[in-house]
């Protein structure tokens, strides 16, 4: 095993499979596994399992599953190798260089030098902001915008003057391949050739991934031009709907505290900052993302969401309901007197105003039922409209008992009765739940796909008593497997036995190549053993006997068959010298 694969096996044995996938998804006990609601597709009853003996998780209704680097595979959409990564970061496991190929070097190169080129933008607009002549007008915006310079150190805040070249030229002189800063977002190639800044004379705010990489930037103008602000575009490592601003800075604390802030703006994280506290982080100028609320939920479950009062009248907060109530991650609202946000809120009224409010958050379906409920018009027409828009925000939550609680509230809230707004909600949840329904119906199909009990049982018995393989090959109980897919894990099973004289059937599981032959193994897996210890020599028997019947009529199957076969050939023969059968089938001589 070389120093890759070792550091590997330490990070499986650090990581519990059920204390990892817990922070993520809420499981249940149930049996010798947990139970919970697939994070990979929608359904409304729970078929994810995790089995903490195995080390395994797996869905039955979307058959994803595989150990916990699969899971954060999966989970966070990175590559094997960056699921190594992150997981060695998370449980302090020193990971040695991996000798890649070059086609995966590639890869990794190009993303690398994205970040390279970030940085060294980044180390340019710094300089820009503090030393030079031209940061002046941005030394004295963030002045008058009381953003400190310790804030303007840990987030690295830099300038781009009003010069169309100076990033370029800067990077002309450092050797930069400018055709990969036009890759990063910083540079615009022109239609005739050159290139030209994409940042000019804005306050540039770098955005760090979790591991402090830069890997975008944010720009705001210093007056009321448009746009306001302006931000890397797509790029391999920039993905807006993925990143929170400050969450490098913050997620140490989030974790410690149990809460996160979110807030709207950028500025918003940095005067909170400035006033000490670490635990807000922004989007970037988009709506939540159910992918937002997963990063958030490695850290805690509970979220505030702050809202400048434009945007909570809005309504489009009601929006991320379903999000935080899917996720399983509680969220409360803070509402903040019109005309403020956390930054001008913050440097007017000081932080202890901040958190009493912050203390009085409500939660989210009541905070926007309130807001609804006084706007509601009179009559019934006004109660229609309100049900339309609300109804369909409650339905794409997965949670049935949720789901009732909050029909009730609905109900109690606005005098409509309650037996009206669940019919309504179910009239719009039959309506798209045909998902769960094929759920549910693959999953019977994938039940009885093992036609004969024999094969799930004898697959049972090996899985859990590894050691009654050598008897169950050598007499050959194959013969009473009729699944492909399950003859497929059988062979694997007895070759692995044959080769290493012993078998672990997850180590069997992590080198077989099929999909299908995986899904069908890990649901093997986690079912519980058919046998008990003392029934064991007793299954044995039994299969090894039948399967000595299968054999024995088998093969006078195939020996009445021969004999059919020489009769035929006897029958040829005897036409051919000229013999006839009689009507009773008796050949004799033609008369
Ligand atoms: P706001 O307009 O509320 O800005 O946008 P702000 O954060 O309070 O900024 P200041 O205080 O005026 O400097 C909130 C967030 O929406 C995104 C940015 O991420 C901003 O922080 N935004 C806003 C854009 O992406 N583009 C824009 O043109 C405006
Ligand atoms: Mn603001």
């Amino acid at each position: 095993m070389d120093a890759y694969q070792a550091a590997k096996e330490e990070i499986r044995k650090a990581a519990d499979i059920t204390e990892l996938i817990g922070q993520y998804v809420q499981l249940k006990k149930a049996g010798r596994n947990f139970l919970g609601l697939c994070p990979f597709h929608s359904e409304k009853t729970p078929s994810f399992t995790v089995s903490p003996a195995k080390q395994m998780f797996h869905c039955f209704g979307c058959k994803v599953g595989g150990d916990i680097f699969r899971f954060w595979m999966e989970y966070h959409k990175v590559s094997f190798p960056q699921a190594v990564r992150d997981l060695a970061e998370k449980y302090h496991i020193i990971l040695p260089e991996r000798k890649l190929t070059p086609a995966q070097k590639q890869i990794m190169d190009s993303k690398e030098i994205l970040v390279k080129i970030n940085e060294s933008a980044v180390e340019y607009y710094h300089h820009m902001l503090l030393e030079s002549a031209k940061g002046r007008a941005g030394r004295e915006y963030l002045d008058r915008r009381s953003i400190s310079s310790d804030v303007v150190g840990r987030f690295k805040i830099g300038f781009a003057s009003a010069d169309w070249d100076g990033l370029t030229r800067f990077f002309v002189k450092k050797h930069v391949d400018l055709d990969k800063a036009v890759q990063a977002g910083l540079l615009i190639a022109k239609k005739n050739g050159g290139y030209y800044d994409r940042f000019r004379g804005r306050i540039i705010f770098p955005i760090f991934d979790l591991r402090n990489r830069i890997v975008g930037l944010g720009g705001r103008v210093l007056d009321d031009t448009l746009p306001k602000y302006l931000n890397t575009p797509e790029t391999p490592i920039f993905h807006k709907g993925e990143l929170l601003y400050g969450l490098q800075a913050a997620y140490p604390t989030i974790r410690e505290n149990g809460r996160v802030v979110i807030v709207e703006g950028y500025t918003d994280v940095l005067a909170l900052h400035k006033h000490g506290f670490y635990e807000a982080v922004a989007t970037l100028g988009t709506a939540l993302t159910v992918d937002h609320i997963r990063h958030l939920k490695g850290y805690t479950n509970e979220a505030v969401v702050v809202f400048d009062s434009d945007t909570a009248g809005k309504g489009g907060a009601i929006k991320s309901l379903p999000l935080f109530q899917n996720e399983g991650l509680s969220a409360r609202v803070m509402v903040l007197p019109e005309g403020d946000d956390p930054d001008s809120f913050t440097n007017t009224r000081g932080l202890d105003e901040f958190l009493i409010r912050l203390e009085k958050a409500v939660p989210l379906f009541d905070f926007y039922l309130d807001q609804k409920v006084a706007q509601i018009h009179q009559g019934v027409e006004g109660q229609v409209d309100f049900l339309k828009e609300i109804l369909p925000v409650v339905s794409e939550i997965n949670s049935s008992s949720h789901r009732a609680l909050y029909t009730r509230r609905l109900a109690e809230k606005t005098g409509i009765a309650e037996a009206v707004v669940m019919t309504e909600l179910e009239s719009i949840t039959s309506s798209h739940s045909r998902g769960q329904e094929t759920d549910r119906l693959r999953m019977k199909i994938s039940e009885s796909k093992a036609k004969g009990l024999d094969d799930l049982h004898i697959l049972n018995l090996i899985i859990h008593f590894p050691h009654t393989v050598g008897r169950l090959m050598d007499n050959d109980c194959r013969r009473l497997l009729s699944d492909p897919l399950i003859k497929e894990i059988f062979d694997l099973i007895c070759e692995t036995y044959k080769q290493a004289g012993r078998m672990v059937p997850e180590e069997v599981l992590e080198n077989t190549g099929i999909d299908a032959v995986r899904e069908r193994f890990r649901e093997i897996l986690l079912l519980p053993p058919y046998y008990s210890t003392e029934g064991v020599e007793q299954a044995v028997e039994e299969f090894i006997e039948k399967a000595h019947k299968v054999k024995l009529s088998e093969s006078f199957r195939k020996a009445k068959d021969n004999l059919e076969e020489s009769y035929q050939l006897l029958l040829l023969k005897r036409e051919r010298l000229g013999l006839n059968r009689n009507r009773n089938g008796i050949f004799q001589e033609e008369v």
